[in-house]
């Protein structure tokens, strides 16, 4: 089952100048999550003492001070994170260092960045829940320390969710697939309902390398990606088109009518299959579903998706004002980042103003 237990960013992250690293171990061991089930929990713990004590204002390249994009899509890549997870889709997973991902704001005009963690996220330790909850926990109390630290230039997409009752996520993380269960699946049923009546309404998805339960024992994943390609390149689309269709199919997103959803990749291969099999649905299904694509789900344009992806979107009706920008870094080819904001600036399908409601992060910050 994926894991879904609460995974509290701790209260006393926030008292700077003392033990954090004391403070943020005892926090979790009162919530049942003990650090040192992962051998670098000492390592990652003193990374996260070390934003505290050392990162402020100092750090910020004045190139940035003016700076206005929103940025939704963008990713942190601690070097204990890395470690364990040499490669993501298929691919080496980039280096990353917050100076970089600072003066990458600066080159590109973003203001603000709202951090999240890439595949495969807390799932590095597939069935060992007491791993995962770690991991889940050290990453998000990274994050959140650089939140602390710069909060006019950082917000972050919590990996795992559950009550954030000190320093408040902007949303919650969560991959396309956990595990090989979809988002749709009645196992998120109860976050759902969690995350559907509390202030923290907003979930960002992030599309994973597709897998399947193994027919012959089902505690074993087997990858489901039978191309030879790096599922970064084909398989995303589709997962995420997938988890779209299942969380429509399941009515989840037609129930849930308090959740905001932050689709990635102007939906992937979506927009592409939604007639085909939306078709199959009861009318009202059909219906509620569509007006919800248009107004509970945001479309992030991390891509590239302008010039030429964005036209099966926009001809289903999403309204332009539902999407934002996400730049995908350090994930994306470093030459891609710069040339999708100019092919935005460059579309005659958006007015001046939609521009700006594209880059201001439109009414979901
Ligand atoms: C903080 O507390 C931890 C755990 O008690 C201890 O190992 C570490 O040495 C302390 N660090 C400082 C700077 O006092
Ligand atoms: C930022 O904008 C203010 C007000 O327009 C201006 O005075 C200042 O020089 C700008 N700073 C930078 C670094 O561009
Ligand atoms: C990350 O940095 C290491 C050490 O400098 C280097 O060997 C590796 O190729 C880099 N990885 C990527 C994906 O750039
Ligand atoms: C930002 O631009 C400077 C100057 O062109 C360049 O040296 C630096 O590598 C760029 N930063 C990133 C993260 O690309
Ligand atoms: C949940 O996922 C399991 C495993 O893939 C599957 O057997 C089950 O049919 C799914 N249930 C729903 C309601 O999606
Ligand atoms: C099923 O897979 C799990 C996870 O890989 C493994 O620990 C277990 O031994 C397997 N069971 C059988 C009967 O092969
Ligand atoms: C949504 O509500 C319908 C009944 O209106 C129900 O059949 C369905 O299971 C619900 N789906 C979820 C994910 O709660
Ligand atoms: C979600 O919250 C809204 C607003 O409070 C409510 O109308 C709706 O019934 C809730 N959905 C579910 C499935 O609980
Ligand atoms: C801008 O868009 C026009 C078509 O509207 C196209 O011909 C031109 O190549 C584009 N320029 C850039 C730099 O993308």
């Amino acid at each position: 089952m994926p894991f879904t237990r609460t995974l509290l960013i701790s209260a006393a992250s926030f008292c700077v100048g003392h033990n954090i690293t004391r403070k943020i171990f005892q926090a979790a061991i009162a919530d049942k999550v003990d650090l040192y089930n992962l051998p670098f929990a000492t390592t990652a713990l003193s990374s996260i003492q070390t934003i505290y004590d050392k990162l402020d204002d100092s750090a910020i390249p004045a190139a940035l001070i003016n700076a206005t994009i929103v940025d939704l899509h963008s990713h942190i890549v601690p070097p204990w994170y890395h470690a364990i997870v040499p490669l993501s889709g298929q691919v080496p997973t980039p280096n990353w260092t917050l100076a970089e991902h600072l003066s990458f704001m600066a080159n590109n005009s973003i203001g603000h960045s709202v951090l999240s963690i890439s595949t495969p996220g807390s799932v590095v330790f597939p069935g060992d829940e007491a791993k995962s909850a770690a991991l889940a926990r050290l990453l998000n109390e990274y994050m959140a320390a650089i939140v602390y630290k710069l909060p006019k230039y950082f917000s972050f997409f919590a990996v795992t969710p559950l009550p954030y009752t000190h320093k408040q996520p902007f949303g919650t993380g969560l991959l396309s697939n956990h595990e090989g269960y979809y988002l749709g699946n009645h196992t998120f049923t109860p976050l759902f309902s969690h995350l559907n009546i509390s202030a923290n309404n907003k979930v960002f998805i992030h599309p994973t390398d597709p897998c399947i339960h193994d027919p012959q024992n089902s505690s074993q994943l087997l990858s489901a990606n039978p191309s030879p390609y790096p599922s970064g390149l084909i398989e995303y689309y589709f997962e995420t088109a997938r988890t779209l269709a299942d969380l429509t199919v399941t009515q989840t997103i037609l129930n849930f009518t308090n959740l905001q959803w932050i689709v990635p990749h102007g939906g992937g291969a979506f927009p592409a299959v939604e007639d085909r099999f939306i078709t199959s649905q009861p009318p009202a299904v059909q219906a509620g579903s569509r007006a919800a694509y248009a107004s509970r789900c945001f479309w992030d344009v991390a891509g590239p998706v302008f010039p030429h992806q964005v036209l099966g979107l926009l001809g289903y009706g999403v309204p332009t004002k539902r999407l934002v920008y996400g730049s995908d870094f350090p994930y994306a080819p470093s030459f891609t980042y710069a040339a999708e904001i100019a092919a935005v600036r460059n579309s005659s399908l958006l007015s001046a103003e939609e521009k700006i409601g594209l880059f201001a992060g439109n009414s979901v910050i």
